[in-house]
C-alpha cells in the first residue's frame, strides 16, 4: 500500500511560492511567517496580470452563482457539457463504480452527497438517512475511503444543536463500521459553529472525525493554535468561497504563502494532515518539508478533487505517497460545479466549447 512505501526522491520544485504581502489593517496580529529568503520569487508581469485576470474571473463566477438565470441554464446543460468531469454521477451506484475504479488505481477516496443548506429539520433527517446508506455501502463494498459532508446540509443554518445531533449520530454510525467523517469548511459565517461542533465531538470521545481549515482566512493561524490540544486530523485547503477582504486575503500569492506556512505547522504538530491542493509547487514544497523534517508518509496524504489533475494523482501514488480523491455524487451538483469553474476560469471556456460543439 502506498502509505508504507518509503519516501521517494523529490523532484525539483519548479518555482517556490512567494512570501505573503503585508497583512491589511483588519488582519489579526498573527503574522504569516515568510518562507526562507532563498525561496522568495517575484512574480513576472505576465504572471501578475494572469493572477489578476483569474481573480476577477473567480469573483465574477462566484457572484454569478446566485443568478437564477445562470442557475437555470447551467442546471439544464451543465451535466451533459462539463459537470460530469467533476462529478461521476448523480446516484450512489454510479459513484460506487467510480470509487472502486479509483481504489483499483491505488487511490484512497471520500464521497459526499452533493447539497448544501437545508431549510428544516425534516430535510436534514432525510440527508442523515441517505448518509447512513452511503456508510453502509462503503463498509459492505470494502471501499478504502470515508465520507466528507457539509454541516449546512445537516441543518446548521436551521439550528446548531440540530446539526450537532445529526453529525454526532453519523460519526457514531461510521465509527461502528471503522469509517471516518470529515466536516467540510463552508463560507466564513459558518466557521465558528463548525469548529465548535468539531471540538464538541472530540470532547464526547469521537476520534473518527476531522474538519478543514482554509488558508485564505486571516483567522486560520489562530484557529489552528486553538485546536492544537486535540492533535486533530485536519484537511488544509486554500478556500473556495467568495469572501470579503475584511476576512480573507484577496491576493492569491498571499493565500498560497499562508498555505505553505500553515501546512508546515500542521504537518509538524497534528495527528494527520490532508494536503488538499492541485498546486504542484506547493505539493513539491510539502514533499521537501516532510523529507527534511522526517515526517512519515503515514502522517499525511495529498487530497485532490475527482477529475482534476488525475495524472498527478497517479504519479504521486507511484512515488509512494497516499492520495485521496474527493468524489462527490448527487443531483444537486450546481454550486459545487460553479466553485470548480471559479477555481480555474479557463474551465468556463472548456464548458462553453462543449456547449457549441455539434
Ligand atoms: P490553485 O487554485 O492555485 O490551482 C492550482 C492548479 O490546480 C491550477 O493551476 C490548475 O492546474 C489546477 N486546478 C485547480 N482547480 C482546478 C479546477 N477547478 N479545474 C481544473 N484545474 C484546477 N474549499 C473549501 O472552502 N472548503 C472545503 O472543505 C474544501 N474541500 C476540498 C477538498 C479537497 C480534496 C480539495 C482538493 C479542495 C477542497 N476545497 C475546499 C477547494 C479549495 O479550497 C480550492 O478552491 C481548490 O482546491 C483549488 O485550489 P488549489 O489548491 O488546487 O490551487
Amino acid at each position: 500500500m502506498a502509505a508504507s512505501t518509503p519516501d521517494p526522491a523529490p523532484t525539483p520544485s519548479p518555482e517556490p511560492i512567494p512570501a505573503a504581502a503585508p497583512a491589511a489593517a483588519s488582519v489579526p496580529a498573527t503574522p504569516v511567517p515568510t518562507p526562507p529568503p532563498g525561496s522568495i520569487a517575484t512574480p513576472s508581469l505576465t504572471e501578475d496580470a494572469l493572477a489578476r485576470l483569474n481573480a476577477y474571473g473567480r469573483k465574477g463566477i462566484l457572484a454569478a452563482t446566485n443568478s437564477p438565470l445562470v442557475a437555470e441554464n447551467v442546471r439544464k446543460y451543465g451535466m451533459r457539457f462539463g459537470a460530469s468531469r467533476f462529478v461521476p454521477g448523480t446516484t450512489l451506484d454510479e459513484c460506487i463504480v467510480a470509487l472502486k475504479d479509483l481504489n483499483a488505481k491505488g487511490l484512497r477516496v471520500n464521497t459526499t452527497i452533493l447539497g448544501e443548506a437545508v431549510d428544516n429539520a425534516e430535510q436534514a433527517e432525510g440527508v442523515v438517512s441517505e448518509y447512513r446508506t452511503v456508510l453502509d455501502r462503503l463498509a459492505d463494498e470494502r471501499i478504502d475511503g470515508n465520507v466528507a459532508l457539509k454541516l449546512t446540509h445537516l441543518g446548521l443554518k436551521v439550528d446548531e444543536d440540530l446539526a450537532y445531533t445529526n453529525v454526532e449520530s453519523l460519526v457514531a454510525y461510521a465509527g461502528e463500521r471503522g469509517l471516518f467523517i470529515r466536516m467540510d469548511m463552508e463560507d466564513s459565517p459558518t466557521v465558528d459553529a463548525t469548529l465548535r461542533i468539531y471540538t464538541r465531538l472530540r470532547d464526547a470521545g469521537h476520534d473518527n472525525t476531522g474538519t478543514v481549515l482554509q488558508s485564505y482566512l486571516y483567522r486560520t493561524p489562530d484557529d489552528l493554535a486553538a485546536l492544537a490540544p486535540y492533535r486533530p486530523n485536519l484537511r488544509l485547503v486554500k478556500g473556495a468561497y467568495l469572501e470579503p477582504e475584511s476576512v480573507a486575503y484577496p491576493k492569491k500569492a498571499d493565500v498560497d504563502a499562508a498555505y505553505v506556512s500553515l501546512a508546515e505547522t500542521m504537518l509538524r504538530e497534528n495527528r494527520f494532515t490532508g494536503i488538499a491542493t492541485h498546486d504542484e509547487r506547493i505539493i513539491d514544497q510539502v514533499i521537501a518539508f516532510t523529507r527534511g523534517a522526517g515526517i512519515g508518509s503515514d502522517r499525511f496524504e495529498f487530497q485532490m478533487l475527482y477529475g482534476i489533475r488525475p495524472q498527478l494523482q497517479i504519479d504521486l501514488v507511484k512515488r509512494g505517497y497516499r492520495v485521496l480523491v474527493a468524489t462527490p455524487f448527487g443531483p444537486d451538483w450546481y454550486p459545487f460545479f460553479m466553485r470548480r469553474l471559479a477555481e480555474r476560469p479557463a474551465n468556463v471556456l472548456f464548458f462553453a466549447k462543449n456547449l457549441i460543439r455539434p
